[in-house]
């Protein structure tokens, strides 16, 4: 379904990317681990469009994205909860909801108003809050139910439990597996290396701007001198 290969990118002059190639099947769930600073979120933002990559491809469902921007990625099926959450703030939690809604690229809307709030309960009560007067884990939950209501294919969390305490953690965790089972395919980036491993089928490491390792999730929890080599665990 995704398929990127030889990506640069560049912040002015430091070369970010070196050259990351990788590809996600339709359904599948890929962890995306790596240490602080290794490029996980400019690998993200480049295949979202929101950074323009200096050589490279991006493919999606068998066309050529390559620079293609964020809004034509979404409407293509990419769903992305960025690093920081990104809600309106000054918007309620009700019309940032709604304002997101959009079948799928295939007609389907099996993620609707109702069932958003059904999953996430904490904002049924919020819904006439402002973004800005929500917790940080409400914050998230809203974020990641914005990108639901795109019925996206593809869901991309960066970072989706920084900050948020352990029973809200659990909850988005959760929230992910159930998504995962309605047949979205994700690709998750988050601190906690043995929740994406758990939670995932397959898996990179980023290391400096480079793919140092891909593989089974499940081989590479058990594989101690690679996680202590590229995560330092
Ligand atoms: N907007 C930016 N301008 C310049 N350098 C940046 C910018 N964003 C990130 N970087 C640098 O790019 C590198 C990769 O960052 P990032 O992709 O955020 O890593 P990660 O998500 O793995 O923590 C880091 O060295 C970071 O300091
Ligand atoms: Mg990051």
């Amino acid at each position: 379904m995704l398929a990127i290969d030889g990506l640069n990118t560049y912040y002015g002059d430091s070369h970010i990317l070196r050259g990351v190639s990788l590809s996600l099947a339709k359904g599948t769930a890929l962890g995306l681990l790596g240490r602080n600073g290794m490029g996980k979120t400019t690998l993200i933002r480049s295949l979202m469009g929101y950074v323009r990559a200096a050589s490279g491809k991006v493919a999606w469902n068998g066309a050529d994205v390559t620079g293609a921007p964020p809004e034509r990625m979404a409407r293509l099926g990419l769903g992305y909860v960025p690093e920081g959450r990104g809600i309106f703030p000054n918007l309620s939690v009700r019309e940032n909801l709604v304002m997101a809604a959009r079948a799928g690229t295939d007609g389907r809307r099996d993620w609707t108003y109702e069932r958003v709030l059904a999953t996430f309960p904490r904002l049924t009560e919020r819904l006439g809050h402002g973004g800005q007067q929500l917790s940080g884990g409400e914050q998230q939950m809203l974020s990641i139910g914005r990108a639901l209501m795109t019925n996206p294919q593809l869901l991309i969390l960066d970072e989706a439990t920084e900050g948020l305490a352990p029973l809200i953690v659990a909850e988005i965790w959760r929230v992910i597996a159930s998504i995962r089972e309605t047949g979205i395919s994700t690709l998750i980036v988050d601190r906690d290396y043995r929740k994406v491993l758990a939670h995932t089928d397959r898996a990179v490491v980023l290391e400096k701007g480079q793919i140092v390792l891909d593989g089974e999730s499940a081989a590479l929890a058990r594989d101690h001198d690679a996680l202590t080599r590229w995560l330092g665990v």
